[in-house]
Formats: C-alpha cells, structure tokens, sequence
C-alpha cells in the first residue's frame, strides 16, 4: 500500500469527511508520494555511483555524503554531518568552491585515512541565482586512468598500434606556468599542428622527451605511429638497421627480412632522440630520407616511399658541433626547420613550486604517503640550487625526501642530503643577486651565440657590453674554463 492511500484509508475510516473532500485530499497525497518516491530514487541513485559524493549548505555544513565518499575519503558520514566544512576541512576544494563561489576542477587528492588517491571536483551551487551551497565529487585516480587508457584506445588510437607506439605524455603533462615554460609551450603546440621538422635542445632533464611526445599528440597525426630511437644507446650498424630496416641475407644472421623503424612509423612520427650522438656517415643516410622522403633496407634494391615526421632532440650543441665538423651543416639546417629550446630548471624557477607539488603528489601515491608540501626553507635551497639534472633532478630530490622523511611536509633536513642548503634569509625567495642574476644572463648569451670567438662578439654585444668587459666577467665568474 502507497502512503496516500494508506493515508486516505485512515481519514476515511476516523474522519467523516465528504467523498469529494476526499479525492482532493487523496491527489494532494498522491503529490507526497511521487515526492517521497523521487526523494528515494534520488538518494538510491547517489548511493550507488562511484562517485564520492559530499554536499554543503550555504553556511558550509555538511548536509550530504554518499557511500562511495566514506570509501574514498576514509570518513565516516556520522561523523562529518552536520559539522561545517570551514572546521573539518578548510582548505579543502568543497570550502574553496563554497567560499570562491566558483568551481575547482581535477585537483589530485589523498585522503590520509584511506590511503586512496582521489581527483576531485566542487562547485558552487546556485538556485535562482542565490548560492545554496556546494557539492564535491571524488573519483578514484586508479578508476580515472582506466578509463582514460580505455577512451584513449578508442578513440585516439586504432586498436592494431602497439602500446610501444602510442604517446605516453601530451602537452596537460607539461607543468609549469612561468613565462618562459608558457612560451615554449605556446611555440610547441604551434609546431605541433603543422608537419615541420622540430629540433628539441635542451639540457639533461629538462623535458626534451615529455615535448616530443606531445608534440605528436598534439598533431595530426596522433592516431598513426609514434616512434623512437634513442642514437646515443645503439652501435652504428645496429642504428642503421634499426632505422631502414634490411632484406634476408644482407648480413650474416639476417635469416628474414625487417621492416626498419621509417617504415614502421610511416604516417606518423618518429623521435630520433640524441640525434648529436650519431655518426656522420648515418647522418648522411638519414638527411637522403629527410630529402627525397624514401628509404632502401640494408641489402635491398628497392627504394620504399615513407612519409614520417621528424621530432629530433638533443642535449648537445649541434651549431657547435657543425663549426667542429663532427655534425654535417646540411643536415643540421633540415632538422633546424623549427628549433625550440627547452629552458634549463634555474631559467625558470617560478616552476619549480609547481613541479614539486605535482612530484609529491605523484610520489604520495606511489609510496602511498601523504605528504602535504613543502616547506619555506626547503624551497629557498631548491630557488638557489642550479639544478645541473633539471626536473628529472628535482623529482628524484623530491622522490627521496618523501621516502626520508618523518614529518608532513618536506623540510630542509630531508633534502640536505641532495643539495646545498642556501644560507639566504628566508625572504629572498625567488630573488636573485646581482651577480648570480650577472652570471646567468652571461651563461645564456654563451648558450645562445655559443662560445666561440665570433659566439662571444655575439653575446657582449646583446649583453650591451664591450668584448673584454665579457672575458672580465667570464673570468670573475669562472666561466672561462
Ligand atoms: N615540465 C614538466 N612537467 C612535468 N614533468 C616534467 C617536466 N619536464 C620534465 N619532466 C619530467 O622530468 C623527467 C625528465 O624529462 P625528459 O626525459 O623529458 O627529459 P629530457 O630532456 O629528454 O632528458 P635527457 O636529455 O636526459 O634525455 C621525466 O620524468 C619527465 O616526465
Ligand atoms: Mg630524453
């Protein structure tokens, strides 16, 4: 029996009221159930998805959790409702979207009490234009990468591309928002969508790899083939092989033919990466490919079309390798079509509170912990640290400090062991001296012009300075060596 009808049995049998009266009592009724009923539904359909779900007032109390929520968070609904959200949690995202009126989305979070690793959304809501309150929504990070790698082979790749030549990484991977990082980013997903040869230079560490992969996921061609090659990590003829493939019998041991590596990623890219480490004579080889776009395998007759783009990198000065001939001139022209240069870390240190955060979040995961940050001290060191390794350096700092310490947040105790500890008061964050700000400038002009005799004419005239005043400088500052 409904409640209405229930209802209208009980005035019928108690009440003496006229049969009239009656049907509108029974429809007003009718109206409480179907409100009851969705009411039910509603709360059935909340309970049910895996979706963590918590809901605030407009004064920030807790008036709604869901299952799923006490699973993710490790908190339990009795404990949290009816309590406000400004004490239990205040920097959490459901205060900030309540407090900022707006919403946050895909922030990484980990709740210490379940030792599960969340994405979090929360915004503010509104009805008829007045805040009532706010909702989160938490979904398990594992559960998202699934689905991720589920809609990514679906959509973005044919299921016949083998996992070894799908992108790992696109340009959201890239974190950092400092002018300089923005720029290289801006230029990148620019070259990204045209099929120009990019020439990627960078230190070690600095992301060259990170910005070949996203270059071609940011292309057209992002549903063909992604290759790389690393030419520092093979023997020449092994290169050779790899690169154009050969026929059966070319050398001893050759029992089949194969397909070389331009073959295989032909429509797609391919990421010859150390492209400074290969020797002269396959680099004549492979400007013949860049220029009449085909190939012929090892031992073969046949000349075999190809059409792939290249994305090169290299840690090495290839303009100065030319000058020293140990780097062809014409080839390094072709691969020079578009060069973008990836900023070392202590060029952009206003990155650097940005990528440990994502470092710790990521490593919280891993080593399911739960550190909250890091501290002022610690990111002094990390301000005046030159970071020779670049990120890959401040991620293994950051990997170890996590493992090393026994505190919340990461001080300088737990890094001491890594890098120098900077004796700078603590408000000179982010400023530098004069003369380290001298050195770098100097530094980057070297790099820029290179430091050859013309190089360094090059480098005093863009620093506004006479020549011997930079060898003056160069021997002040060490960097004559
Ligand atoms: N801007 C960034 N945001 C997030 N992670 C980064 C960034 N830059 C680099 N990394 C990470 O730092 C590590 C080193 O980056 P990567 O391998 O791309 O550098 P590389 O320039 O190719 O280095 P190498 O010259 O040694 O080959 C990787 O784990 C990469 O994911
Ligand atoms: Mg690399």
């Amino acid at each position: 029996m409904t409640t209405s009808s229930a209802i209208a049995q009980w005035v019928e049998e108690n009440l003496r009221v006229p049969p009239s009266h009656l049907q509108r009592i029974s429809k007003r009724y009718d109206r409480i159930d179907l409100m009851i009923q969705s009411k039910k539904l509603m709360e059935a359909v909340l309970e049910s998805i895996p979706v963590g779900i918590e809901v605030v007032d407009a004064n920030g109390t807790v008036v709604y959790i869901n299952r799923c929520f006490e699973t993710l968070s490790g908190i339990n609904r009795h404990t949290r409702l009816g309590k406000n959200i400004f004490n239990t949690n205040p920097t959490g995202i459901l205060a900030q979207a309540l407090k900022s009126q707006t919403g946050i989305h895909d922030v990484l979070t980990f709740a210490r009490e379940s030792k599960v690793g969340a994405i979090g959304n929360a915004s503010a809501i509104f009805s008829d234009g007045k805040l009532i309150g706010a909702i989160t929504a938490l979904r398990e990070v594992s559960e998202v990468i699934h689905l991720a790698r589920k809609y990514a082979q679906v959509i973005y790749t044919p299921p016949k591309l083998p996992e070894q030549e799908v992108p790992k990484y696109n340009f959201s991977d890239i974190i950092g928002s400092c002018r300089e990082t923005a720029e290289t980013v801006r230029l990148a997903k620019k070259v990204a969508t045209s099929d120009a040869t990019v020439l990627l230079e960078g230190e070690n560490g600095t992301g060259k790899e990170l910005f070949a992969h996203s270059i071609h996921a940011g292309s057209s061609r992002f549903n063909k083939p992604f290759l790389r090659i690393n030419c520092a990590a093979i023997p020449e003829n092994l290169l050779e092989s790899e690169l154009f493939g050969y026929e059966h019998g070319a050398f001893t041991g050759a029992s089949k033919s194969k397909a070389g590596i331009f073959e295989l990623a032909n429509e797609g890219s391919l990421f010859l990466d150390e492209i400074g480490d290969m020797s002269l004579l396959l680099q004549s080889k492979l400007l013949r490919v860049l220029q009449e776009h085909e190939i012929r395998r090892l031992g073969g007759s046949k000349t075999i079309s190809v059409d792939v783009r290249i994305i090169a990198a290299t840690n090495r000065d290839l303009k100065q390798m030319v000058v020293k001939g140990a780097f062809r001139e014409d080839l390094y022209y072709r691969l020079n079509v578009f060069s973008l240069r990836i900023p070392a870390l202590r060029e952009r240190i206003d990155d650097i509170e940005a990528l440990s955060h994502h470092f710790i979040a990521k490593h919280n995961l891993r080593s399911k912990k739960h550190i909250e940050g890091i501290e002022t001290e610690a990111l002094d060191a990390f301000y005046h640290h030159r970071w020779p390794g670049n990120v890959r350096e401040l991620e293994s700092v950051i990997e170890y400090a996590i493992i090393a310490t026994d505190n919340h947040m990461i001080g300088v105790n737990d890094i001491k062991a890594k890098i120098p500890i900077s004796q700078a008061p603590k408000c000179q964050t982010a400023l530098l001296t004069i003369d380290e700000m001298e050195r770098r400038m100097i530094e980057r002009a070297l790099e820029l012009f290179g430091d050859s005799m013309d190089g360094k004419k090059q480098a005093a005239a863009a620093l506004g300075i006479s020549v011997a005043t930079l060898y003056n400088k160069l021997r002040k500052n060490r960097l004559d060596a």
